[in-house]
């Protein structure tokens, strides 16, 4: 219904459809279809990488995007309207998972971006980083210390903007700027919207439970465990998405910069053999019905998503022979690893019935409420409008005398790794209520599975959806956390300090089973949709893997993948903050080869 209103306002001429360089139609495009490079996938990460490489005047640089322009789309701009961008939508690619045999058979839902910006433009807002033990260990398996936190923090820095939140309240005590840049691109903001009753609950719980959810001044420092506030890519009241930041109009304008949209990307073409080494001179890609090739005399780099990636690498021949052989696919590169060992997040919510009005349910359930938010964010970009969800996040570690530990290594990269999210909400967000009332939300997630799956294609259609197995809770390490994480959420709401308003759980998960408890997590988890692994990068000798640590693909040349299917093994957090600084140093390593 939200989504209708935005259109209506768009056809209206309410919202200018500005689109500057970005072309609709290839015939629009000046020249030859002849680039330095070419970017497949205008997401979060390829616009970091087209912005970059166009600073240098010679460059010429496409970026091909098979989805819709983010311009003027009012649920991507607004933080409290995600919900409408996902679900079938024209911004959503639509894909649903395999039948999840550690979800008892349940197909999901699998939300991957279908416009300009990527993930970004639909994403939770969320901004992770992940530990410092995540990213030395990058630089441990990829035998690279430019991946270790140390040379990866200056990436962050490049990226983030740090501003000020919606409301401009002192934000004295809430983060610790000295591990912020406020000269990068992508806006980074604590909550713009005041929630008091919770806001002061949730910290007294600091104080309270001070052994099991200390106050962290700022969990991106490299060292997340504890409580502290939500950071989010939102500036001026707006989602701030590599659409918006990385294409704002001082670098749309860039004569050097096309950005064709409707562009979806078949397959690499014209591949030979230099040097024992393959090189593609181009990507064929579609426009409708219609069938270019685009030339790329430099690089092609591959940004298409954890998905779209090695979809597209398996339709050009490069990937696991079993799989693209029975298809009929050419190989050109036998690089089994393609698509394997993927990982995502498993995540489920818990709520609370409170005794205060004071939650997200005054706005989501009160149409009054409702249309005087939405006209005050219209006319000045503040209100409950300018955030959505958590507003604190605790990060956990398993006790380390757990019985788990006693049938598996701690899969953590290092000691200040989390094992546990929990993303404490004024409130429940997505989705219907349990019975009417006001409630506070915990969204439950183990941040370091264990469990791995796999994108692998069954047809050689390349319009066809590639196949998508996460492999949800095949682990029961992943089971295992996320009962501990519920006994900690349960321990939170038990703290003194919300005893006056708590009435109580919404379901009784307390004094149940553990085999009671099991069924309920594998009948309720969904992904967080945190995809990485399929095409990851590991040492430059490593048989292992799909690109290099410079994120070549092995056994090419002048073809990289930068995304976040590079990342090996998932960071304890979020994955957009991550994948921005790998498209960032990314970048750099590009301008350095061609200086
Ligand atoms: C619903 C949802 C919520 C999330 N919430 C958060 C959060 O709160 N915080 C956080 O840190 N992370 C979050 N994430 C994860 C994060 O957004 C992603 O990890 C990150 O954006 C991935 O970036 P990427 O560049 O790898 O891929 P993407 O951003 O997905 O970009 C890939 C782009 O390539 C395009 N493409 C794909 N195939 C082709 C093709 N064949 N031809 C042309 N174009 C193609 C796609 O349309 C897309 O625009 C969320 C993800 C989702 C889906
Ligand atoms: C692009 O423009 C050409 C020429 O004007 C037209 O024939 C074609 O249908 C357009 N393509 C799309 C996908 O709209
Ligand atoms: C996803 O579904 C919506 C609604 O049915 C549709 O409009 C959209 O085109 C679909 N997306 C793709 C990529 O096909
Ligand atoms: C909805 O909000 C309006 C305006 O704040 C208020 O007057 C009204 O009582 C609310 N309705 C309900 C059912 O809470
Ligand atoms: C937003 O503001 C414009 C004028 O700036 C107005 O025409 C429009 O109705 C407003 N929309 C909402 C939802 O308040
Ligand atoms: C460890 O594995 C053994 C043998 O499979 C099993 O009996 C035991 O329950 C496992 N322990 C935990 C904590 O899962
Ligand atoms: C490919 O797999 C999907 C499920 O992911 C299934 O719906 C489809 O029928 C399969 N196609 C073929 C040709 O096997
Ligand atoms: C909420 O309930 C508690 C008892 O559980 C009571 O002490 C308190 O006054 C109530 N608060 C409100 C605002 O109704
Ligand atoms: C669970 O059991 C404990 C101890 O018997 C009791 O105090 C608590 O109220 C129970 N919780 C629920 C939700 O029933």
């Amino acid at each position: 219904m939200l989504a209708r209103k935005t259109w209506a306002l768009v056809s209206a001429g309410l919202i200018a459809p500005c689109l500057g360089r970005i072309f609709e139609n290839v015939s629009e495009l000046p020249g030859n279809l002849e680039y330095d490079f070419i970017v497949a996938g205008g997401g979060t990460a390829g616009l970091v990488v087209a912005n970059r490489l166009t600073e240098n005047p010679k460059f010429k640089v496409l970026v091909l995007e098979a989805g819709v322009s983010n311009v003027g789309v009012l649920d991507s701009e607004i933080p409290f309207l995600l919900g409408n961008l996902l679900g079938p939508t024209v911004y959503e690619w639509n894909y649903t998972t395999t039948p999840q045999s550690g979800l008892n058979g349940r197909v999901l839902d699998y939300a991957r971006a279908h416009m300009l910006g990527g993930c970004s433009s639909h994403n939770g807002m969320f901004y992770t980083r992940g530990s410092a033990d995540d990213f030395n260990r990058y630089a441990a398996i990829t035998a690279d210390s430019g991946w270790s936190w140390d040379q990866i923090l200056p990436y962050f820095f490049k990226n983030e903007r740090w501003s000020p939140p919606a409301d401009f309240h002192n934000t004295k005590g809430q983060f610790d700027p000295s591990v912020h840049s406020t000269k990068g691109i992508t806006s980074v903001s604590l909550p713009g919207f005041d929630w008091p009753i919770f806001y002061h609950k949730v910290l007294q719980t600091t104080k309270e439970l001070p052994e099991e959810f200390p106050f962290n001044l700022d969990m991106n420092s490299g060292k997340p465990l504890g409580l502290g506030w939500r950071q989010s890519t939102i500036g001026d009241g707006m989602r701030s998405s590599s659409a918006t930041s990385y294409l704002a109009p001082e670098f749309i304008q860039r004569d050097n910069l096309h950005i064709l949209i409707h562009a979806q990307v078949s397959q690499l073409v014209d591949a030979s053999n230099v040097a024992g080494k393959i090189v593609f001179g181009g990507v064929q890609f579609f426009q409708g019905i219609s069938q270019f090739t685009a030339k790329a005399t430099k690089e092609i780099i591959l940004s298409a998503g954890t998905v779209g990636t090695p979809n597209i690498l398996m339709h050009s021949g490069i990937g696991d022979p079993n799989a693209l052989k029975p298809l009929g696919i050419p190989m050109v590169l036998n690089l089994p690893n393609v698509g394997k060992g993927i990982q995502d997040q498993p995540f489920f919510q818990v709520a609370w019935s409170v005794n205060f009005t004071q939650t997200l349910e005054s706005i989501t359930q009160n149409t009054t409420r409702f249309e005087k938010a939405f006209a005050e964010w219209n006319k000045s970009h503040t209100g409950p409008f300018v955030m959505f969800g958590p507003t604190h996040i605790a990060w956990l570690r398993l006790d380390p005398d757990s019985s788990i530990f006693e049938n598996f290594t701690d899969p953590s990269a290092g000691l200040d790794t989390p094992h546990i999210e929990l993303a404490i909400a004024p409130g429940i967000g997505l989705g219907p209520l349990p019975s009417p009332g006001n409630f506070l939300s915990i969204g439950l997630a183990a941040v370091t599975p264990v469990s791995r799956g796999s994108i692998t294609i069954n047809s050689s259609n390349p319009f066809d959806p590639p196949v998508i197995d996460l492999g949800m809770l095949q682990s029961d390490f992943d089971l295992f956390t996320l009962r501990e994480a519920l006994k900690s959420a349960q321990r939170f709401f038990k703290a003194p300090a919300w005893q006056d308003v708590i009435i109580g759980p919404t379901q009784n998960l307390e004094n149940i089973t553990t085999d009671a408890l099991d069924a309920f997590i594998r009948e309720t988890v969904t992904p967080t949709s945190h995809l990485v692994g399929s095409a990851a990068m590991s040492a430059r000798d490593a048989e292992n893997g799909v690109v290099d640590p410079d994120l070549l693909v092995k056994g090419a040349r002048a073809l990289r993948i930068i995304d976040a299917s590079v990342l090996p093994i998932i960071p304890s957090a979020h994955t957009q903050a991550a994948t921005y600084a790998v498209a960032e140093r990314a970048a750099d390593l590009i301008k350095q080869r061609w200086m």
